[in-house]
């Protein structure tokens, strides 16, 4: 018997031809989020599901679902799911690390460039047919290089941002719940406490996943300490920040300028303040969009998958390894 899967949204064909060489596929077909009475109806039937980050897997799910194997999801961060509640369950989750560092880092420092420089407002007053001269004065912005560059989170795509940063002679500052020494030398950047970070960078980037530790960790308070010619820059996850307290940051002149690729929530809502900030640049939680990342991110699911159901291997980024070890004993 081939186990039965489900994906969640169309993706890249290469995960979905994967997954059909040895189990029975079927798909939401479409752009959109899947109605949750019809994911709930789907999974019923289904060993495993390839998961998209709009799927919340909460133990009241699970529980309504005991046939439910493995949940793949295709993003790194996996705050859709309830870990603790899959693991007490025997359920595997998997998540998709590693495949899209760089291509998220580049998209975090193209976001940073771009509010840094007026790239969207300069366009706009092209548009507008607003551009009669040079302009001594005319929306000048924010120097990279050069800068210091404060990193919340230093994992892959936290490194990722050092590393780009050497090219442009940044100083690099960082904090993290965990200090990498091995890594300070080789990335030439410096461990601070969150405040000095704050305090000290012209650019601030978010690289931490969502936790309840990191909730509005960019909160009123801390967005008070930064300078005001600032830039905050996040592709993390919208809660990381609040965002009435960025709002009035950007309203009042706390910081200079922000550029989200997330928000809180997803997607933002029209009548949101923050879309009227000439200073705040959103984008709708594309990071990782190029073809080839979203390519292999799809592949690195299905992999997941089929190893859990079929080939019985560990699966190859397990975020709960335990539950496979378990099984295995
Ligand atoms: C992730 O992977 O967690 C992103 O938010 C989507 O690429």
């Amino acid at each position: 018997m081939r186990p039965r899967v489900y994906v969640t949204r169309r993706i890249p064909e290469a995960g979905v031809r994967l997954l059909r060489e040895c189990c029975e596929v079927s798909q939401w077909e479409s752009d959109e989020a899947v109605p949750r009475a019809v994911l709930m109806d789907a999974l019923r039937e289904c060993d495993g599901v390839l998961a998209m980050l709009t799927e919340r897997f909460d133990a009241a799910t699970l529980d309504a679902l005991p046939r439910l194997k493995v949940i793949a999801n295709m993003a790194v961060g996996f705050d859709n799911v309830d870990v603790a509640a899959a693991t007490a369950r025997g359920v595997v989750v998997t998540n998709t690390p590693g495949v899209l560092t760089e291509t998220t880092a580049d998209f975090a420092w193209t976001l940073m460039m771009a509010v840094a420089r007026n790239i969207v407002p300069g366009y706009r007053y092209v548009q507008e047919g607003r551009w009669t001269t040079w302009g001594p004065l005319l929306l000048r912005g924010q120097d990279v290089y050069g800068a210091t560059l404060g990193l919340v989170g230093l994992g892959r795509i936290g490194s990722g941002m050092a590393r780009r940063a050497r090219g442009f002679e940044m100083r690099v500052l960082y904090h993290d719940a965990v200090r990498r020494e091995d890594l300070e030398a080789s990335l030439g950047i410096e461990f601070v406490p969150l405040e000095t970070l704050l305090r000290e960078s012209d650019f601030v980037s978010l690289h931490v996943p969502l936790t309840p530790e990191t909730h509005h960790l960019i909160d009123r308070e801390r967005l008070r300490m930064m300078k005001p010619t600032a830039i905050l820059i996040n592709t993390a996850r919208g809660p990381v920040v609040d965002s009435a307290a960025l709002d009035e940051a950007l309203r009042e002149g706390w910081i200079g300028g922000a550029g989200l690729d997330v928000t809180d929530p997803e997607p933002i809502p029209l009548d949101s303040p923050l879309l009227r900030r000439e200073n705040c640049l959103i984008v709708p939680h594309i990071a990782s969009a190029s073809f080839r990342t979203r390519d292999a991110m799809a592949e690195l699911a299905a992999r997941n998958l089929i190893r859990v159901l079929v080939s019985g291997e560990p699966p190859e980024t397990p975020v709960n390894p335990e539950v496979w070890e378990r099984r295995r004993r």
